[in-house]
């Protein structure tokens, strides 16, 4: 994968799950690596496993942070030509008992947080005379809506809205956008996910659930570093798992529907 030798790269929620297996595959590939994540000892621990990497304490809801971020890394390299806007975070419960904070909080690290990225960074980088590629983590529920996850939904949905626009705008320039959409993936977000009401009390058999079904962070990392090499601009992944259920909510919404409540009801049994 000789399209990331050299390139300089930043990446949100680095610290586990998928921005870690990102990171690393990165450093496979000679990229240098920028690990962000609100949990610093988790990103420096990334960074040290790494061949060029640096670790940096960020809340990307901050978004005076994010921008202190970008200037520390254009201060340090010059450029960036790879923002993985990945940091995220889970929710689950009905709406009836989802309260406003939850749902700020789901809005402002998932949203917010794209967006503090894409404010910090894309106005240097749209500037650069080299290519450059933002990749912002949306989630197969940005494609297809799931009970029991609205704030999340919603959250994702955004992030897969705004990428498309973005995406569009940018469409002559040297800057790509990928929006990366997983399905059920291993990683600790479902142990750190809000959950609240009845919804709560099926935490355990979901974090099973995850750690028995789900794919690896190391196969996302795989096919989206592919899919952002071929100029993608959304990659499902696993791509039968994800696919279906995009394909049924093209086809009918009301399919899909049927479906997601029959894939909640094995997630939170
Ligand atoms: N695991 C899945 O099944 C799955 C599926 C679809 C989409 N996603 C998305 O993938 C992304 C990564 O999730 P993951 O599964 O690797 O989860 P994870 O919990 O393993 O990793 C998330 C990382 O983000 C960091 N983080 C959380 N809030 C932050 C903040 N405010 N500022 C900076 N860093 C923050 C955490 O400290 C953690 O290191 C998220 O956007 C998530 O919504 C995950």
């Amino acid at each position: 994968m000789n399209f990331y030798k050299d390139k300089v790269a930043v990446v949100t929620g680095a610290g586990s799950g998928i921005g870690r297996a990102i990171a690393q595959l990165l450093d496979r590939y000679g990229a240098k690596v920028h690990c962000a994540d609100v949990n610093l000892q988790a990103a420096e621990a990334v960074a040290r496993s790494l061949k060029d990497g640096r670790a940096h304490s960020v809340d990307v809801t901050d978004a005076d942070a994010v921008q202190a971020l970008a200037d520390k890394v254009f201060a340090e390299d010059g450029r960036v030509d790879l923002l993985f806007n990945n940091a995220g975070i889970g929710h689950a419960a009905f709406v009836l008992d989802t309260g406003l904070d939850d749902w700020r909080r789901v809005m402002e690290v998932n949203v917010m947080g794209v967006v503090n990225g894409l404010h910090a960074f894309l106005p240097r980088m749209s500037k650069q005379t080299t290519p450059s590629n933002i990749i912002n983590t949306a989630s197969a529920a940005g494609l297809i809506s799931i009970p029991r996850m609205a704030p999340y939904c919603a959250s994702k949905h955004a992030v897969v809205g705004l990428s498309q626009s973005l995406a569009a705008e940018l469409h002559d320039t040297n800057v790509s956008v990928t929006i990366l959409c997983p399905g059920i993936i291993n990683t600790a977000i479902v142990k750190n996910t809000i959950m609240t009401g009845e919804t709560q009390s099926h935490q355990a058999q979901a974090v099973a659930f995850y750690e028995k079904k789900g794919a690896s962070p190391d196969k996302v990392a795989a096919d989206l570093l592919r899919d952002v090499r071929k100029g993608k601009l959304i990659c499902i992944t696993p791509r039968i798992e994800v696919g279906v259920g995009w394909f049924a909510q093209r086809f009918s919404p009301r399919l899909a529907g049927v479906l997601a409540r029959l894939q909640i009801g094995q997630v939170l049994k």
